[in-house]
């Protein structure tokens, strides 16, 4: 009796298991028919995609900030590398060269406002995709603090 209800048990965390477990595909499947269509390339107009969230468009001055930097650069090494290399793709993509292929509100956005970004805008969506549906964390950074990093991520 003990070793039937040991079983049942075991049987029933499995199942737990499974189903919680049960991501890859079926997430994903999950995520693309979410709210928004996913237009055939969306990387292809990321000039005029400011993403969703409380940035707006806006445009950096030419020049780079230094004590900016040391700030962002900061945070980014307290909040950021437990799934962001400089050097290479980890849990989420390298920041490299960011502003070559997403404008400044756009990054502020995905690092504020990363749940409604995955929901909302077609770039996210797809790279929520590319990660195998893991998703960006919200650090809970304020808008200061997020300026500081894109102005770090400039330099690198
Ligand atoms: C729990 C892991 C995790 C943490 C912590 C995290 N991110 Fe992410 N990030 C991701 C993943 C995964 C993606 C890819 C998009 C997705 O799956 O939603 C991403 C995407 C991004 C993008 C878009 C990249 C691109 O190429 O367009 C930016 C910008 C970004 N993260 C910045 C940050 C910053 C800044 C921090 C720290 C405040 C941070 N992330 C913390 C996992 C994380």
């Amino acid at each position: 009796m003990k070793n039937l209800l040991l079983s049942l048990l075991v049987l029933a965390s499995f199942s737990i298991w499974m189903t919680s477990c049960g991501g890859g595909q079926s997430k994903i499947d999950e995520i693309k028919a979410n709210s928004i269509k996913t237009p055939a390339d969306p990387m292809a107009d990321w000039q005029s995609n400011h993403g969703v969230g409380p940035i707006k468009a806006f445009e950096l001055p030419e020049s780079v900030d230094q004590a900016l930097v040391t700030t962002g650069q900061g945070v980014y090494n307290a909040k950021c590398t437990a799934c962001h290399k400089i050097d290479k793709k980890f849990i989420g993509p390298s920041p490299k060269g960011i502003l070559s292929r997403r404008t400044p509100a756009w990054t502020m956005n995905m690092i504020l406002n990363p749940e409604e970004m995955v929901q909302k805008d077609p770039i996210a969506k797809q790279l929520l995709i590319d990660a195998n549906g893991s998703p960006m964390a919200n650090q809970s950074l304020t808008q200061e603090e997020a300026r500081a990093i894109l102005e770090y991520f400039r330099t690198l």
